[in-house]
């Protein structure tokens, strides 16, 4: 009997190779005009207009969209969306993927691998062991001997496993750091007596690890930091003493590598050894700055990073994969194999000999392939490409830092360690968050604020390559003028 495909169940290839050669040609073209510098950077357009321009009702109501109405759409979408490629881009830490991994996204989207148990995806699964070695091989760390070819130390191999972002892969780590010091926990609940050690310059995700553990952000303990929010290892024997003084124990010692606010990097290896002496625990946040890893000299920054026992790497910062795509890695990978105790159907299937399933170490049941757009991405630039392109942002924030210091009125942090940097305008905090809100209505520059040492600054994530030190006067003398008209609007009325 003729079958009839019906566009919900068996779409038509032939229509899918149609619409995907507009969306490639749509994409290109964005691209394009993004990086010539073409267009907004960003339009913060009210929710509804938006919703009612995409014609998101009717697309809801009625289906079956021509390739019009499919084109209206996307080209809608696109004209406004946020331009990372745009050298106006200066503001969150998510890279200008490599088209390798958005073609990764493609692939995984059609092929929907859910790939946590090998069965569902053995060739992502075979990436995914791949990635995770080729990145404890760059901390120095053993690999996790999931590879047979690729056999660990005796005793000594290394965990680690891709997840959804940093912040899920900071709470998988506090969950391995608390199933090594509480193995009960999992059944009876977190020890109440457990505190994180960390600088308050932590992202977020840290205290909002301790909140979802059942410690609670109180148990958050701040170690001292230098002026710029660095962690001052001098001052932790006193913390773990008065905390142990207490009755409590140390959970975790948390270091930014680097800190979200000001891309600075904590002392590793003094606190590295700290911790191995007295035993504790040492997590490494290095969503954003661990990728220097990879770098032939700013890998320094990150020296003493294998005396941690987790570290979090997000590919999707600074190795240019589409988001999402992060590594927790384990020097120890049988403390990553005790965070998660589930004992699935799956599992007991006997799926655990492939050795290559991960429900047991993630927080995620079905997981895209993440590793693929890594690996594409990889593929395409290769690691001197990557490093290249971290040199180029670090550099460019190096400069762009001596031309703000040089300009009259504006004020810098510190010198960048990484590519990202605050300044400030003359005028109070007020000012600095009122030029960024009237920079963003503008919408020729995206920057983001941070509060650190108690003050109000101007950030720069400084992602893209194509902002140059012109695009740079650009935007600081937009800032020269915006700040003066604030504060004329400010002055009483007949102040000169
Ligand atoms: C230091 C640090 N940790 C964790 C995160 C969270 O990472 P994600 O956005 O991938 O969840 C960030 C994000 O900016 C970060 O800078």
């Amino acid at each position: 009997m003729e079958q009839t495909l019906t566009p919900t169940t068996c779409w038509s290839t032939e229509a899918f190779r149609r619409h995907g050669e507009l969306v490639l040609r749509l994409l290109s073209d964005f691209v394009e005009t993004s990086r010539r510098g073409d267009g907004k950077v960003a339009r913060l357009e009210d929710v509804g207009a938006l919703i009612r321009s995409l014609g998101i009702e009717d697309l809801i109501a009625e289906g079956g969209v021509s390739d019009a109405q499919f084109e209206k759409l996307v080209r809608g979408f696109l004209d406004g969306a946020t331009r990372l490629q745009h050298p106006g881009y200066m503001a969150h830490q998510i890279a200008l993927p490599h088209y390798g991994a958005a073609l990764a996204d493609l692939i995984a989207g059609v092929l929907n691998n859910g790939m946590s148990v090998y069965e569902m995806g053995p060739t992502a699964g075979a990436i995914e062991v791949a990635m995770i070695d080729w990145m404890l091989s760059k901390v120095g760390w053993q690999p996790t001997g999931r590879d047979p070819d690729r056999p660990p130390a005796p005793g000594a191999a290394g965990g680690g496993v891709l997840t959804n972002g940093g912040s899920l892969a900071n709470l998988t780590a506090l969950l391995a750091a608390r199933a090594a010091i509480a193995p009960e926990a999992w059944e009876r609940g977190t020890p109440s007596d457990l505190v994180l050690l960390a600088s308050g310059s932590a992202h977020y995700s840290v205290a909002r690890a301790a909140a979802i553990l059942g410690l609670g952000t109180q148990a958050l303990v701040k170690v001292p930091c230098d002026a710029f929010g660095r962690l001052l290892p001098e001052a932790l024997p006193a913390v773990v003493e008065r905390v142990g003084a207490e009755g409590r124990r140390v959970l975790a010692v948390c270091a930014n590598a680097c800190a979200t606010a000001t891309g600075l990097y904590d002392p590793l290896a003094e606190v590295g050894a700290f911790c191995r002496e007295r035993g504790l625990w040492f997590h490494v946040d290095g969503a954003h700055g661990a990728s220097v890893l990879i770098h032939p000299t700013e890998s320094r920054r990150l020296a003493g990073v294998e005396l941690a026992d987790s570290l979090v790497w997000d590919a999707h910062k600074l190795l240019q994969t589409s988001a999402l795509c992060t590594a927790v890695l384990f020097r120890d990978g049988a403390t990553l194999g005790r965070a998660f105790r589930q004992d699935a159907v799956y599992v007991t299937e006997g799926h655990r000999e492939t050795g290559v399933d991960f429900i047991e170490q993630q927080f995620e049941c079905t997981k895209t392939p993440l590793g693929l757009k890594l690996l594409l991405t990889l593929a395409f630039v290769g690691e001197a490409g990557m490093a290249a392109n971290i040199e180029a942002v670090f550099g460019l924030a190096g400069r762009v830092h001596d031309q703000i210091s040089r300009r009259e009125g504006f004020e810098t942090l510190c010198p960048p360690e990484s590519n990202i940097l605050c300044f400030r305008y003359a005028g109070d905090d007020a000012i600095q968050s009122r030029i960024r809100q009237e920079l963003m209505r503008r919408g020729d520059f995206l920057v983001t604020q941070a509060d650190v040492a108690g003050r109000r600054w101007l950030r720069l994530t400084l992602m893209n390559p194509l902002t140059d030190e012109a695009t740079i006067d650009r935007l600081l003398e937009t800032i020269e003028s915006l700040g003066r008209d604030l504060e004329r609007d400010r002055a009483p009325a007949g102040s000169a």
